[in-house]
Order: structure tokens, then sequence, then C-alpha cells
């Protein structure tokens, strides 16, 4: 089986969608709210801690009604099954796309060419939590017999920005071990990172799918000679783990074989925190909280899987998403985190969704000649407020939002979450109510720079509490978002050749110098 292949352009529900954005683009936010005053709650979707208002977006019953029905002519439902079926989805590399099974937390095998899956994964997710508990609780000695206290997670791309985030976002539950990261081939990252580490009571766990990886294996090499100036070659298998599907560069590279964590093919780089690449998170946090991560995944996919359209939070995310981009023509979308803990959030889903989604051909092979994946980009409110938000409110550009927060904060102070949240909720109306001329009282002179236009698109996302179980959800939730556009702008989304040539250009530059 393969993903159809449909034109979304030439669907009935697309002529519809043009022709009704006609009617709709004129219409302000603000009359959608008077002629419905029940319409946040006729436009908000709950699901366990989350509750997802989507009433600020430029659209009315007709738009979801003409968006599901683009997804279902464009045969989503299929996709889903194949997705989640292991069919090798990913054609142009041969290979399924199953990072949903790494957090498959029923009992249903997953099958890969007739072989089920679960019991290497399962078996997997064991090593990763002896191991976890073997550090943590201290019994991990290194070559002068300490107990670790830090941990480099060495990677680059979906080896570095899905940990690194989640070990961000999840820092209130940390246990004693600090964790870094080294990504960049910039020496002086690596050199920044190992400048105050002991090598007695260091971990370094290196994450390459490939393990071929230019700065990944370069910083790890970087990195092993500096351990050696101060310990010997016997001392490397209590140092040195490593997170890859090449068993063989690894041992070359000198690695212990039982500190090898297997990942395999069907795991794209960018899904795969959830993997052994999360190695560095269940360290972090310990395997419980990465256990629940992965439980929270698996609701997301659940919910994912078995809701109908109309009502299914990542479809809908997606539906709207291709209404801004591909018919209001805006460019960018933006990720807002009233968190703190989120600040990396945006990051992450840029090599997420734009090396997903980036792409001009479509499932033939063809020049596409329509929009297909937007720029993401973001950062943590309120900081927001005071670098970009003037552009957003006032700018030409429309960028539809995405509005993050929480009910509770983690540390219960009332004061600071009261402010912070009354910022969440005044900044995305004032994206849709703005400030009309005759609302504004200003010099007259002053009046036209004073007036906010407002109509501009958000989603709000409330979730009850900043906890692995949510996190897990809430990541899963932009995952099935990219595969739904994915499947309806008829492109392949897991492959990456864009990212290609530069490297074989770097290559050659360099060996040439
Ligand atoms: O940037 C390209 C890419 O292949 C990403 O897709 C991937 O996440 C990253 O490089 C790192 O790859 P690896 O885990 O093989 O080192």
């Amino acid at each position: 089986m393969a993903l159809k292949n449909i034109n979304p352009t030439q669907t009935n529900a697309w002529k519809n969608l043009s022709a009704h954005f006609e009617g709709i683009k004129g219409t302000h936010l603000r009359t959608l709210f008077t002629d419905n005053p029940n319409r946040k709650e006729d436009y908000t979707i709950n699901f366990n801690d989350f509750s997802i208002d989507l009433s600020k977006n430029r659209i009315d019953d007709t738009t979801l009604k003409n968006l599901v029905s683009l997804a279902e002519e464009t045969e989503l439902k299929d996709a889903i099954s194949q997705y989640f079926g292991g069919e090798e989805i990913n054609e142009t590399e041969g290979r399924a796309v199953l990072h949903t099974a790494l957090r498959n937390q029923s009992k249903i095998p997953v099958l890969v060419d007739g072989v089920d899956v679960m019991p290497e994964v399962n078996k997997t997710l064991q090593k990763i939590q002896d191991f976890t508990n073997e550090v943590v609780s201290g019994n991990w000695k290194g070559y002068t017999n300490k107990s670790i206290t830090d941990v480099v997670n060495i990677g680059i791309g979906g080896s570095d920005l899905g940990p690194d985030m989640v070990v961000d976002a999840l820092k209130y539950y940390k246990n004693h071990l600090n964790v870094h990261f080294v990504s960049n081939i910039d020496g002086d990252h690596v050199q920044e990172i190992i400048k105050n580490l002991n090598t007695e009571t260091t971990l370094f766990v290196i994450v390459s799918k490939t393990f071929t990886t230019q700065e990944t294996i370069t910083n790890a090499s970087t990195i092993r000679k500096w351990f050696l100036e101060s310990a010997n070659e016997d001392a490397i298998r209590k140092h040195f783990v490593a997170v890859s599907t090449n068993l063989k560069s690894v041992q070359e590279f000198g690695v212990d074989s039982n500190n090898i964590f297997t990942m395999w093919n069907w795991v794209g780089g960018r899904f795969s925190l959830w993997s052994t690449v999360g190695l560095s998170i269940s360290l972090a946090v310990g395997f419980d909280n990465f256990n629940q991560l992965l439980k929270g995944a698996h609701e997301m996919d659940n919910h994912f899987k078995d809701t109908a359209f109309d009502k299914n939070i990542p479809v809908l995310l997606a539906l709207i998403g291709i209404w801004y981009n591909n018919f209001f023509e805006s460019e960018t979308e933006v990720i807002l985190p009233y968190s703190q803990y989120l600040n990396k959030l945006s990051a992450y889903l840029q090599q997420a969704i734009m090396e997903s989604n980036g792409k001009s051909v479509d499932r033939n092979g063809d020049k596409i000649d329509y929009q297909t994946g937007s720029i993401v980009w973001g950062s943590a409110g309120t900081n927001a407020q005071h670098a970009f938000m003037q552009l957003v409110h006032q700018g030409t550009k429309l960028i539809p939002a995405d509005f993050i927060g929480f009910k509770n904060s983690l540390y219960g102070n009332q004061e600071h979450h009261e402010k912070l949240m009354a910022n969440f909720y005044a900044q995305s109306q004032a994206m849709a109510e703005g400030k009309m001329k005759e609302e504004v009282v200003a010099d007259p002179k002053l009046l036209p720079f004073k007036v906010f236009d407002g109509n501009k698109p958000s989603n709000t996302i409330l979730i009850k509490n900043l906890t692995p179980l949510n996190l897990g959800s809430l990541i899963t939730m932009y995952e099935h978002k990219i595969f739904v556009q994915g499947v309806i702008w008829n492109i392949f989304s897991y492959d990456q050749f864009g990212v290609e040539l530069g490297k074989e250009l770097a290559h050659k530059i360099y060996t040439a110098k």
C-alpha cells in the first residue's frame, strides 16, 4: 500500500473553500463573536487536561465543514491507518513511520513487514529503565569509582532538539544529574560545555541515528580525546554510551557493545525523542517521568486515531493551518507558550515542521503550484510581547498564533501566574478584537498609529499543569498536525533530501582546503 496521490487543489472541497473564502475573508472576528454569543463554547474541544479554543479563528461552521471534506476527499482516514499500521508511507526512503509504536502502551501488536516490533520496543524501554536506574541511583561508577553527576548529550537536529527541549521543559521534575547538550560543530560550543566538567563523574551519550553526522562525530571525537587526557582507554566503557542504528560504526568508535542503545530506521530523527534518543530525558527526570511522557503521547495517538475529524484536535489544527496558508496566503505561524519552561518549543517545532513539510514536489514527483509547509517561529510569552508582537498586532502580515498556557504554575506563585495568564488572554483578545478608530482616545494626529485592525487569528491551548504526561500529548498533537498537512498537500513528509546539498558542498569545501 502507499499513500494516495491526490492533488488537493483539484478536489471539490478546495473549490468550495475558494468560493467560501471570498465570502468570509472580509468578515471580522468581532462580527463572528457578536453573531454567536456561544462561539467560544461551540469552538472549544476538551481532551484530558487540555482545552483547545478555536473560536478566535476566521472560520465558521461552513469553513469547518469544507475543511473536513478536504480531509475526506484527500483520503486522510486511509492515510492514518497506513501510518499507524506500519505501511511504508516514507516511500522515498522505503520506510514505515512508526514513532507511534515507541509509545504504544496498549497490548496491540504493531507489524512491520509482518513482524511485531513491540517485543523489541519493550525490550529497549527496559534497557533504558535499567540504565537510568543504575546511573540515577549512583550505582553506575566512573573509572575512579565515583558516581555520575553530569550527562552530556552529543547530537544534532532530531538527536538534540527534542531531548534538549524536553529536558528544559521538565526541569521542575529533574533529579540531581545535570544534563548538557552539545550540538554545533563550532568548537567553542563543545569547549564551553566540557571546560567545567570532571571526566571522573561525567557520562557522554553520543546520539546519532546514522552515526555519520559530521557535527556529532567531530564533537564526540574531540570529547573522547579530551577524556583520554585524564583517563585510559579502558575507562571509555564507563563513560561513553551511544544511541544509533549503525552498530558497526559505534563499535569502531570504541563504545562498549553493552552500552549501545539501538533504534530503528522506521523512527525519523525529528520524531525520535520517544525512542532511545530520549535517554538523556530519562536520565534527567527518571524513567517513571519518561514513561509518563510516552503515556501522554499514546493518549493523544488514540485521540487522533479514533476521533471524528470535526472533533479531532490535530486534524482541526492542521486544517485551520491549511486555511490560512493556502487561502489567506499567510506565510508563517507563531508559537507562543506562556511558560518559560517551553522556551525551546518553537526551535524544536521548527525542525519537526519545516524539515517535514518544506517540500515543493508532490507524491507524483511533480513540481507543486500551491503552497506547502509554513515558516514556524516564536518564543515564550511574555518576553515575546516585548520583542516581536508589535509586528503581529500592527504589521502588514497575517500571522496565525498558537497560545499555549497552563492553568496552574508549578511552584504555585499565584501573583506571578495571574499576571502571566492575564497577558496570555490579553494578547489573543487584542489580536482578535483590535481597537477601532472610535475606541481610540488620542491626539487626532496620532490616531491612525494607535488603531489596531484586529482580526488576527489564534488558537488557545490551555492545559491544566505542565506534567510529563501533558507535555507528551502536546508534542504529539503537533506531530500529527504535521502528518495531516503533509497528507493533504500530497507531499512526502518523512524524508529530508533538502539538507543534503549543503552537507555535500561543506565536505567538498573542507576537503579542498
Ligand atoms: O539535518 C538532517 C538530519 O538528518 C536530521 O533529520 C537529523 O535529525 C539530524 O540530521 C541528525 O542525524 P543523526 O541522528 O543521524 O546524526
